[in-house]
């Protein structure tokens, strides 16, 4: 598909309906490029249009308008299942669909993961949020056909300073990342700075489990490790849109997911763990965070 021959008077195959040799003609030189040296680059697939892009803005305010209600209303004594009605009831409001719901057969509309759960805990009236608690809320909105997914770590009451410290350092983590990403860039220079600050902190980042491109399906290609190295990885180019969803353990990277349910993924060693999630574009400057 990349490679196919295009005349450089020919519309581009972006449908711009502008000339390739005004659109992306550039772009492909840049890519090919790239190939020729040995990189993992962008299909065309990959690439969404200024109008894709208008409509997972758009989702992304719904998805941010959904946490923003969970933050005011989040508290110590609540169960995960009245944040699921919560996040239910104000995506609808808002005109939105929640992605999870019957997802790959995941029973309810949020992920809510406390504690030593990685992440995709499943909102039950049985869990109620106590004190000391870091509980990731992770939603994913449909609007108007466009999926934005974004998550945020709140904390219970008294938190352990140490705990405290882990949600506020991956935070600190994705925003490192949002400043790695750029056109023309790699994606493994998102995964090498993530990386980098959680060893300098003793954290360790799960391996398993990434982030990935989403917009027009909630889980697209590329595929987002955050254990890549500086310089490798797929090229960056603008139209890119993924997620930056480190999951970090205070202590050892290794994971398993719950028989019972075959969703919830908890730490090996029962540390805490943490994660914010970001849904980003790659622009022509730099990056635009759409969700978070
Ligand atoms: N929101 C999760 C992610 O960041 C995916 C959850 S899948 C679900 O990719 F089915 F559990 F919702
Ligand atoms: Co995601
Ligand atoms: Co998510």
């Amino acid at each position: 598909m990349l490679f196919e021959k295009i005349g450089r008077n020919d519309p581009c195959w972006c449908g711009s309906g502008k000339k390739y040799k005004q659109c992306h003609e550039e772009f492909d030189n840049k890519i090919r490029a790239a190939k020729l040296r040995g990189h993992k680059v962008p299909t065309h697939k990959m690439i969404k249009t200024p109008e894709q892009i208008d409509g997972i803005r758009e989702a992304g305010k719904v998805n941010n308008a959904v946490l923003d209600e969970v933050a005011a209303k989040i508290k110590l004594g609540m169960t995960t299942q009245e944040i699921d009605d919560i996040v239910s009831e104000t995506t609808k409001k808002l005109g939105g669909i929640c992605a999870p719901l019957n997802y790959e057969k995941f029973p309810k509309s949020v992920c809510t993961s406390i504690n030593d759960q990685v992440c995709h805990g499943i909102p039950s009236t049985e869990d109620v949020l106590e004190d000391g608690d870091i509980v990731n809320v992770d939603c994913t909105t449909i609007y108007k056909g466009f999926y934005a997914d974004a998550s945020r770590m709140f904390c219970i009451g008294n938190v352990e300073p140490e705990d405290k410290k882990l949600v506020d350092d991956v935070k600190e983590m994705v925003n490192r990342g949002i400043k790695e990403t750029k056109p023309w860039g790699y994606l493994g220079d998102i995964g090498q700075v993530i990386n980098d600050y959680a060893k300098a902190n003793g954290y360790s980042v799960v391996r398993e489990i990434g982030g990935h491109g989403v917009g027009l399906e909630f889980h697209e290609d590329p595929w987002v490790s955050y254990v890549t190295r500086k310089g490798t990885d797929y090229l960056l180019a603008p139209g890119m849109v993924f997620t930056i969803e480190p999951m970090v353990n205070f202590g050892e990277p290794e994971v398993y997911v719950d028989e019972d349910n075959d969703w919830t993924v908890y730490t090996e060693d029962g540390s805490y763990s943490a994660q914010w999630e970001v849904t980003i574009a790659v622009t022509e400057n730099g990056n635009e965070v759409l969700a978070w």
